[in-house]
């Protein structure tokens, strides 16, 4: 038996050694060392041996069990560096080869505008307050002293939240689309008492058709001051200074009477054209020289008495203002509808 232990593990040993790939030398592991392969047959006549044979043709079998276990991982391990190494020889890397840039994204212009008028009160001591798109219509118009018949609470002019409770003061449904953010006034107000320096960006809503200048949702942006001694010329500083920082410094601005019912007086207020400077005239500003901005006022005592501030004591100005018109002005864009289409060809320019 011990031949033919030594016949057949010294025919394997260089076939082991010969073998061409890892798959080939698997095979033969089986063929000779696996379950049901030649040495494990051989062996399983060990049974039929004398005491005295067993122990001999044991070591025997166990000396070239080692060896051919250890001849096989060596060879295994050969074939695989020689893989690797092939591997390496085919694919090189070119690390000279430019790589892929990664498209990383940027603001939109309305967000570069809006983050641009944010840091600039956060500069002047203001912060910002937010308040919900849809709101209580007592905090959209009668807190903000609009008469029951203002054409502003109209069926056509006003999203009114259909399954809302109607108020019984109005006959109106009691919530809305917010239609302007002077809604976020009546809301610093009544939660905190002055002195109060907010601004509110957000979006606001109203029934127009979507137009080069008009859509059904657009944006604004509310500020207001309410403390000791503020009056007109206090607004008048700060709308100067916040539209030389955006338009330039050679921008003027001009006040015009307006009516609101939330502010007395009140204003609207224009800058000269950017782009003629207001002296030539061009088609952006229709040949006026002034383009129509924002609507702002000194807060109407009935507004302050509303939110449980004392007209008495403190007055404040707000002012509420566009932020597409502000950013179709600022890059000299055209058409609103650019600003909402995503279209790439035209965000990439900003
Ligand atoms: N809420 C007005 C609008 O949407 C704009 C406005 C005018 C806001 C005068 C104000 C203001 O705060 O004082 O047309």
């Amino acid at each position: 038996m011990q031949e033919q232990i030594i016949t057949l593990c010294s025919a394997a040993l260089p076939k082991i050694e010969s073998a061409a790939t890892v798959a080939e030398l698997e095979a033969l592991r089986v063929q000779v060392l696996g379950k049901k392969g030649e040495l494990t047959a051989v062996l399983r006549g060990m049974g039929a041996l004398s005491e005295a044979e067993r122990p001999l043709v044991g070591q025997v079998a166990n000396e070239w069990r080692e060896k051919l276990t250890n001849s096989i991982a060596d060879r295994a391990e050969m074939l695989q560096q020689a893989l690797l190494a092939e591997a390496l020889a085919n694919e090189t890397i070119d690390v000279t080869l430019p790589g892929k840039m990664p498209v990383t994204g940027h603001k939109h212009p309305m967000s570069i505008v809006q983050d641009e008028l944010v840091d600039i009160f956060l500069g002047m001591g203001f912060s910002v307050a937010e308040g919900p798109q849809i709101e209580f219509s007592r905090y959209v118009f009668d807190a903000l002293n609009s008469p029951l018949n203002h054409p502003s609470r109209d069926l056509q002019d006003t999203f009114y939240i259909k399954d809302a409770p109607i108020d019984e003061t109005t006959g109106f449904p009691s919530m809305v689309l917010r239609t302007h953010t002077s809604s976020v006034q009546i809301r610093a107000m009544m939660a905190q008492q002055p002195p109060i320096r907010i601004i509110s960006p957000g979006r606001v809503y109203r029934k127009d058709e979507v137009d080069a200048t008009h859509s059904p949702n657009f944006s604004q942006m509310e500020a207001l001051v309410v403390d000791k001694g503020v009056t007109m010329a206090d607004l008048m500083g700060t709308l100067e200074v916040l539209m030389k920082n955006i338009f330039g410094e050679e921008t003027r601005t001009r006040f015009r009477p307006h009516h609101f019912p939330f502010t007395e007086p009140s204003a609207e207020v224009d800058i000269s054209c950017y782009i003629c400077g207001g002296d030539v005239g061009c088609r952006v500003c229709k040949y006026e020289g002034w383009i129509e901005m924002l609507g702002a006022g000194v807060v109407h005592p009935a507004v302050l008495r509303n939110c449980g501030i004392d007209p008495e004591i403190y007055s404040g100005y707000a002012f509420g203002v566009g932020l597409e018109r502000l950013t179709l002005g600022r890059f000299a864009i055209d058409d609103m509808r650019l600003l909402y289409d995503g279209d790439m060809r035209f965000l990439r320019q900003f």
